[in-house]
This record gives structure tokens, C-alpha cells and sequence, in this order.
């Protein structure tokens, strides 16, 4: 059952700029959306996606209710999820809006295949989900989109796009492992004393 949401303070102090400014220090790992079949299909760049349940497989995402991405995952009950590489950075653009690509048009320059719920899937993402839709919680200007995962691709490939501070990031394993290890060694030297 549904939680009825709660009557909040009708004075809301916080600005709009400081919340952005406080989610520019979230990190985000970068995926493309997809919605729609055969030539009536269309996408859009998300940091959003994240995981729900393990058992059933379950992920979210939320979704602007006036991307063009919404109504047809509305109607067509489906969507897929494509974790995009550090290569893929082009495409991150295109299905943010960059160069006013719409629709099919975003989908050119790269190779999908279609999944069996008829939307696509990007050919050398890190991974890909197909998903159907179990719920959506319209709140806000936002959508919550629940979706069972009905299908999984995963690549060997590390290499990760991320967004942070407004910049797209790319997060290599074997470099940023040795990275990390190196900032690691003072935590071990602190916890030995
Ligand atoms: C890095 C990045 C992450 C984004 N994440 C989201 C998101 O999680 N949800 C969302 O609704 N829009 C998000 N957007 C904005 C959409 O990608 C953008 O508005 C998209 O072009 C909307 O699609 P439309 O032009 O088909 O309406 C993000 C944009 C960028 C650049």
C-alpha cells in the first residue's frame, strides 16, 4: 500500500540555487534512458538510476514529466537502462539535449540492438537493463519510475563515466584503484596507532 504524502511546511527555506549547490557535490554515475519502439523511440542523459531491490531485480529512476522520454515510458510500459563507458561522453551529450537532436535522431552514430520489450539497447555500454515498468509515482515535476528488471547485459570493460560539479568524470578501475590505494595508506597508519 501507498503512503499518503505528508502535509509539509507550506515555507520552504531552502533555495533552489543552495540545493543544487549541495547535489553538485553527489556524484553520479551516467546512463541513458530509452523509451518507445521501432522509429517512434527517443532517450534522455540521467545520473538518477539507482538500484531498489536485489530480489526481485528492481531500479528506479527519476524522470522530468515533460521529457519526452515520460509519456512514452508511460505508455509503452517499459524503458531500458544503458550505464554508459568513459568513451561514450558523445552520446551523454547528444541525449542531454546537446545539438538539439529529438527522438530517433539522438540514436545515430552508435549501435543498438532492441530488447525484447522493443526498446533499445546501447552495443558496448558497461551495462544494459531491459525493465518494465511496475509503478510510477508522479511527484513534483519529477516521476519516481519503478522497474523490474527483465533482462541484464554486462560488459568486462572498468571504465565508467560519472558526472560531478557540473563536469563529466571519467572513473577508470585500474587507474583511480592506484590512486585510491595511495590515499588509503594514512587511514591504515591511523588505525595502527
Ligand atoms: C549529467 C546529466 C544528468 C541528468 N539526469 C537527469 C535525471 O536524472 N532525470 C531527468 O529528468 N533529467 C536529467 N537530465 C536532463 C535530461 O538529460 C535532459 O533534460 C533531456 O534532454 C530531456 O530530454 P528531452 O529533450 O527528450 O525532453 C540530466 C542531464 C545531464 C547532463
Amino acid at each position: 500500500m501507498n503512503v499518503v504524502p505528508r502535509d509539509l511546511m507550506t515555507e520552504i527555506p531552502v533555495s533552489p540555487a543552495d540545493f543544487r549547490g549541495a547535489m553538485r557535490h553527489l556524484t553520479g554515475g551516467v546512463s541513458v534512458i530509452t523509451a518507445g519502439r521501432g522509429k517512434d523511440i527517443t532517450g534522455m542523459t540521467v545520473t538518477s538510476v539507482t538500484s531498489l531491490s536485489v530480489e526481485p531485480p528492481t531500479l528506479l529512476v527519476s524522470i522530468n514529466r515533460d521529457a519526452s522520454s515520460f509519456p512514452l515510458i508511460k505508455r509503452h510500459g517499459a524503458f531500458g537502462v544503458n550505464i554508459l563507458n568513459a568513451d561514450q561522453l558523445d552520446i551523454a551529450e547528444r541525449f542531454a539535449g546537446k545539438g538539439g537532436l529529438k527522438g530517433v535522431d539522438r540514436f545515430a552514430g552508435a549501435k543498438w540492438v532492441t530488447a525484447v520489450s522493443g526498446v533499445p539497447l546501447l552495443v558496448g555500454a558497461l551495462s544494459v537493463f531491459d525493465c518494465e515498468v511496475e509503478e510510477i509515482v508522479e511527484r513534483h515535476s519529477h516521476g519516481i519510475v519503478i522497474g523490474r528488471v527483465r533482462d541484464v547485459r554486462n560488459s568486462t570493460r572498468n571504465a565508467a563515466l560519472a558526472y560531478w560539479h557540473g563536469q563529466y568524470v571519467a572513473v577508470d578501475q585500474d587507474e583511480d584503484a592506484a590512486k585510491l590505494a595511495d590515499v588509503s595508506v594514512p587511514a591504515r597508519t591511523r588505525r595502527g596507532i
